[in-house]
């Protein structure tokens, strides 16, 4: 069986982009491959955070990991800090992958302009710190959004190059190479304020994204004030609509239908007929989710134990 593993960082909560980007591909084909999906709090200090919160946020992630549908006895979950292989094996690789390599990657550049003067090098070696990630595990296939194919691109750059250089003769090659797993529907998700940015964590204004563990009401009234146009009628793929894309996209993955069927549903609708009934799919889309979730957080000594599926590093293999 193939090999997947993929992550989320712990910064906030998560949100409906990691969700549909990523999450849902990694439930959806738990039984297909040999999974691995851990959170990412290494990455999560690259940035300016708080030590307290981040403990308390890389709990509640796992929590959304179950709650969202992974299923600890068919995937391991774990976290990155608990193996501190992730760690070694970014200085081996630091010292093999060449600086031009990691300067081009586009996140890297975006979060630096944003940050001034407060980059740190652990925020330019972000990417091979993920590198490291996957090859560590010898992942096949990373299911991930779309903002992170580039990363992923350079993983397998990465593994090429360190087999290249120390394994001329060796075979197997030490390092497998990896490849994005991505979704067409569901890969971008943009701003609910801005359907020509993605929808992020990092986004100052909080009714830019519908957080999973939003209340319906919270739902209603993001969608009901988000940005629209002031067109008639709804379509797909028009580049002159790029909120109308995003919304009809999230509502066909909400309500399980196909692009057609949402096209004849709602091709004639007005944005006040088809707002109420997009925030009514994501509410009972996120509902079973949200209960679930709650549920794993009252008893954090239980979602904190080993009968959860979280691994030590010694299960690991570490
Ligand atoms: P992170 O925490 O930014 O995002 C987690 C996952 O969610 C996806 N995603 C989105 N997908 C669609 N639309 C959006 N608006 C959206 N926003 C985020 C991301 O593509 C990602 O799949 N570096 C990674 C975490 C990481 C990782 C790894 C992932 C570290 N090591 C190894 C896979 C394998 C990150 O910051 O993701």
């Amino acid at each position: 069986r193939k090999r997947v593993l993929s992550g989320v960082q712990p910064t906030g909560a998560l949100h409906l982009g990691n969700y549909l980007g990523a999450m849902r591909q990694w439930t959806a084909n738990q039984d297909l491959y040999d999974n691995f999906f851990f959170v990412v709090d290494l990455h999560a200090v690259t940035t300016p955070h708080d030590r307290k919160t981040l403990s308390d946020t890389t709990l509640s992630s796992a929590a959304m990991y179950i709650a969202a549908g992974i299923d600890p006895k068919k995937s391991r979950i774990f976290v990155q800090s608990h193996v501190r292989a992730h760690a070694e094996l970014t200085w081996l690789l630091n010292c093999s992958t060449p600086m031009g390599w990691v300067e081009r990657m586009i996140q890297y550049k975006e979060k630096a302009r944003r940050q001034g003067e407060n980059v740190s090098v652990g925020l330019f070696d972000y990417p091979v710190l993920m590198a490291a990630d996957v090859l560590l595990y010898q992942a096949d296939l990373v299911p991930v959004g779309e903002d992170q194919r580039q990363h992923i691109e350079l993983a397998r750059n990465i593994a090429r190059r360190y087999n290249d250089i120390y394994c001329k003769k060796k075979r197997p090659r030490t390092f497998r190479e990896p490849k994005a797993l991505m979704r067409t529907t569901g890969a971008r998700v943009m701003s609910l304020e801005d359907g020509t940015s993605k929808m992020s964590k990092s986004d100052e204004n909080d009714a830019s994204r519908i957080n999973l563990t939003d209340p319906p009401n919270v739902i209603r009234k993001k969608i009901k004030r988000c940005k629209t146009d002031s067109q008639e009628g709804l379509q797909f793929d028009d580049p002159q609509r790029p909120e109308c894309n995003n919304l009809l996209a999230i509502y066909q993955i909400m309500a399980n239908k196909t692009k057609e069927e949402v096209q004849r549903e709602c091709g004639d609708m007005r944005w006040g007929q088809f707002k109420p009934l997009l925030a009514d799919a994501v509410a009972e889309h996120i509902s079973p989710i949200q209960d679930k979730y709650n549920e794993l957080l009252q008893d954090k000594s239980y979602l904190a134990s080993r009968d959860m599926g979280f691994l030590l590093p010694s299960d690991l293999g570490y």
